[in-house]
């Protein structure tokens, strides 16, 4: 990080206000760092949705939304998604660099000897009703592991941080499969240590006592594909939120579970479940034009779920690699004439047609294809978000690691512009309370 440059604010009759250093990073916009705005001129900024705000500097994940350009640790994620495995991507999230041989089997070895949670933790889930959102299970169960392993936590030891993470990238996918496990009334499945990070989880999502699970490698690198598509994305809402609650010191597990409640909105990542519960609302192909109108009407608060994004204002290039892998898995589950699919590949193409979508860059996001491949795979929509906290766990951790080794950090407090009252006096009527 460099000063390039300073701005100097000067009033409507010239008086100068203060200057204000223009810092500049590897890539990407330069910054104005208004620290001293307040000190200077008793002014705060003002940014509803911090669509100008730098909140943190990081050298986790660029983005460059007009180009459509996404790069985990300066890698591009097509490169990524083509040659590497997603816990290949964690290494390199959490590390900086891509691990060699050595060091990703160490990694995975590690990883693998984490993945049962404690046996006292199986009882938080009977408390729940059979049919509770998987959401709001793992937000009670993700948040219930900070009451169980107390052994590593000195978040100002690199060492307890590495074995938090470890612990998160590794329980996080068998809570996520017992949620399921537990809202179909079929028993636990536990972790199979000789298979992989994504043919574990399948397994314990879809295999039971009496029946196993027969890995197809294509649908295998497909999750992986999706879970190395949802790792990062710099300072979204949920990473944010993760790094705001984290700011105060607290509990890594709960900072976590910030994150994932975050994340359950359908602005955010509530986006995958939602395009398919739109898919199933629409029915046919023969009605795809009342929602497209019902999405360009401003009186209704319909949008068409799994386009548009904060960011991405050309495409999103995650949702070219998804589309990607969408047409492999179809093709090979025989399913290229199912109605649902026929029926997302032609709203898709439609809505790429329509005027208003064209004039807004409103693009098919990841999570409009990521739904369809998961629904493919067998899942039920209800478990897509928690499929998309599985994946964005391992972002969440590289950005609260790296906020709590940041030398800067202090706690996240913003300010506001209050429209509230001005001071006034109790009447007299409620004078003789005691
Ligand atoms: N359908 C119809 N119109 C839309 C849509 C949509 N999906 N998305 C945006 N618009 C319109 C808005 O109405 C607005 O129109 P206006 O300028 O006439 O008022 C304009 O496009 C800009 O939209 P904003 O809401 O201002 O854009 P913002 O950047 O705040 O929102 C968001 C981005 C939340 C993703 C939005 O596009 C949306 O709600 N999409 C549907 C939900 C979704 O797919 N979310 C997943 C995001 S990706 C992820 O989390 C991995």
């Amino acid at each position: 990080m460099t000063q390039s440059t300073s701005v100097t604010l000067t009033s409507k009759d010239s008086k100068t206000l203060c200057e204000l250093p223009v810092l500049s990073g590897t890539t990407g916009p330069d910054v104005l760092d208004v620290q001293s705005l307040y000190k200077q001129t008793g002014m705060f900024t003002y940014d509803p949705g911090f669509t100008s705000t730098a909140s943190c500097r990081s050298a986790i994940t660029y983005i460059d939304g007009e180009a459509g350009v996404l790069l985990y640790r300066g890698y591009p994620i097509e490169q990524l998604a083509e040659k590497c495995t997603f816990l290949e991507v964690c290494y390199l999230l959490l590390e900086g660099e891509l691990p060699d041989h050595q060091q990703l089997q160490a990694f995975e070895r590690n990883i693998t000897l984490h993945t049962m949670v404690h046996d006292q933790l199986n009882n938080f889930f009977k408390g729940f009703r059979r049919d509770a959102h998987p959401m709001a299970i793992m937000v009670g169960v993700v948040g219930a592991l900070s009451a169980f392993y107390h052994d590593a936590l000195d978040i100002r030891s690199k060492c307890d941080r590495q074995m938090t993470a470890i612990r998160l990238l590794a329980k996080v996918p068998t809570i996520v499969a017992m949620c399921h496990k537990y809202s179909t009334g079929t028993p636990f499945m536990y972790p199979k240590n000789k298979l992989s990070y994504v043919e574990n989880f399948m397994r314990m999502m879809l295999a039971t006592p009496c029946e196993e699970f027969e890995p197809n490698p294509v649908l295998v690198k497909a999750l992986d594909r999706i879970l190395i598509l949802h790792a990062d994305h710099e300072q979204n809402a949920s990473t944010s939120t993760v790094r705001l609650a984290g700011s105060s010191g607290a509990n890594p597990f709960a900072c976590i579970t910030a994150g994932i409640a975050c994340l359950w909105g359908a602005a955010h990542g509530g986006a995958n479940e939602a395009v398919l519960n739109m898919l199933e609302e629409i029915q046919d192909v023969s009605r795809i034009g009342i929602y497209i109108d019902k999405a360009k009407d401003k009186s209704d608060p319909f949008r068409l779920m799994g386009f548009g994004h904060r960011v991405y204002k050309n495409h999103d290039p995650r949702a070219k690699l998804m589309r990607e892998t969408c047409h492999q898995v179809l093709t090979e589950l025989g399913l290229c004439d199912d109605k649902m699919f026929k029926l997302a590949l032609e709203l898709e193409r439609i809505a790429l047609e329509d005027e208003y979508f064209i004039e807004k860059k409103l693009y098919p996001n990841v999570d409009f294809y990521s739904g369809i491949v998961l629904h493919a795979l067998g899942i039920p929509s209800k478990m897509f978000t928690a499929i998309f906290a599985m994946g964005r766990t391992v972002g969440w951790i590289s950005h609260w690691d790296e906020m709590i080794a940041d030398p800067e950090q202090k706690i996240g407090r913003p300010r506001q512009l209050y429209t509230g009252a001005a001071r006034r006096d109790v009447p007299a009527i409620h004078g003789n309370a005691v």
